[in-house]
């Protein structure tokens, strides 16, 4: 059974959370056993919630319908009004959630400016102030993200990761995981996502991108931590009903989307080798480590806006970065035929230039 709707494009790279349900899936969330979720009642909610509190090296987990959700609920849950969390300049949490974290519960942020969102625990160490009394505002959270979307799907080194676990253990500061990618960063390096997971006070991971499932994302912690953040879940507006039938997309896509995310990978670094071998400054292959993709355009002459403009007449959608950059993301939606429609477009434009 197919996946619904078509897509218009012969390739679409926009992002992963496109992908539409499978009939598979679909099947599973039709058949899935509900109940009334604000009231405890979903059995397979708390199945989802189990298992990834399971997977991640956790004692529990809450079902959210986003990412952004889990996250606020994650920094929320660390850091008091009027203290800070502090993170890298380009994190989803500090410049795509829209001002959450001061708009909802009155916390500050702080950033350091990486190397493609490389997370390096001498950036926090360095940023964090503790233990200043009323002098200073006090951190109370460093956020990593894993895979880093807006750095070009970098994956973290675990190393770095224990490291600042131990400056924040004797600091005093918790550690929250924005693992909206983290299955794609364990099937990159080989690290199991427990590994990652137990360095991390909460960690949120998303089902609706490279897993392919419609809605939603899971916070894991303590269980105490997970039954404040149940109650700050129905105060944002987050409380569910029969939720279970979303939960059953999510158990679907544990089952069956995660090894697979190796393909993305794998049809991700051919296109890039294929645009790296048509214009060499094009792209930097070192960079291109999970299912994304950042072109440098303006190599090859091109502004972000016009490259995507020609791109999307050849049937390929593509997403401006910034003024010279293009943002290519692999998905469960976009098969070999569709990567080979994806080179032969890019790899002309990069290799004509715009026209004069
Ligand atoms: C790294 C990262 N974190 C969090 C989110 C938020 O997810 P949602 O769109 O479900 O709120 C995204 C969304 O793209 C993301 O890329």
């Amino acid at each position: 059974m197919g996946s619904g709707a078509s897509s218009p494009f012969k390739a679409d790279l926009l992002s992963d959370t496109l992908t539409r349900p499978s009939g598979a899936m679909r099947e599973a969330m039709a058949r899935a056993d509900v109940g009334d979720d604000v009231f405890g009642e979903d059995p397979t909610l708390r199945a989802l919630e189990e298992r990834v509190a399971g997977l991640l090296g956790h004692e529990a987990g809450l079902f959210t319908p986003s990412g952004s959700m889990a996250n606020q609920l994650g920094v929320r849950l660390h850091v008091k009004p009027g203290e800070e969390l502090i993170g890298d300049s380009l994190a989803h949490v500090v410049r795509a959630e829209l001002g959450a974290a001061a708009v909802l519960s009155g916390i500050s942020s702080r950033t350091w400016v990486s190397e493609r969102g490389r997370f390096r625990a001498g950036d926090a160490a360095f940023l964090m102030i503790t233990g200043v009394g009323p002098y200073q505002v006090c951190t109370s959270l460093v956020v990593v993200e894993n895979t880093h979307n807006f750095g070009g799907g970098t994956v973290q080194s675990l190393d770095e990761i224990r490291r600042a676990r131990r400056v924040t253990r004797e600091r005093g500061v918790a550690m929250h995981l924005d693992g909206a990618r983290l299955f794609n960063a364990s099937v990159a390096a080989g690290v199991p996502v427990s590994d990652y997971g137990r360095e991390f006070d909460t960690v949120s991971i998303c089902l609706s991108k490279g897993l392919g499932a419609p809605v939603g994302s899971v916070l894991v912690g303590s269980a105490d931590a997970m039954a404040e953040s149940r109650v700050w879940r129905k105060r944002f507006g987050g409380g569910m009903r029969q939720a279970g039938i979303l939960a059953a997309a999510g158990l679907f896509a544990l089952e069956h989307n995660v090894e697979r995310l190796a393909d993305d990978h794998a049809r991700a670094r051919r296109a890039a080798e294929a645009i790296a071998e048509a214009a060499p400054g094009a792209v930097d292959l070192a960079t291109v480590e999970t299912n994304i993709v950042i072109l440098d355009v303006a190599a090859a002459g091109w502004t972000s806006a016009a490259f995507v403009d020609a791109a999307l007449a050849g049937g390929v959608r593509t997403y401006a970065v910034g003024p010279g950059a293009v943002r290519l993301v692999w998905h469960l939606d976009v098969d070999d035929a569709g990567t080979d429609v994806a080179i032969d477009v890019l790899t002309a434009l990069v290799r004509s230039g715009p026209a004069a």
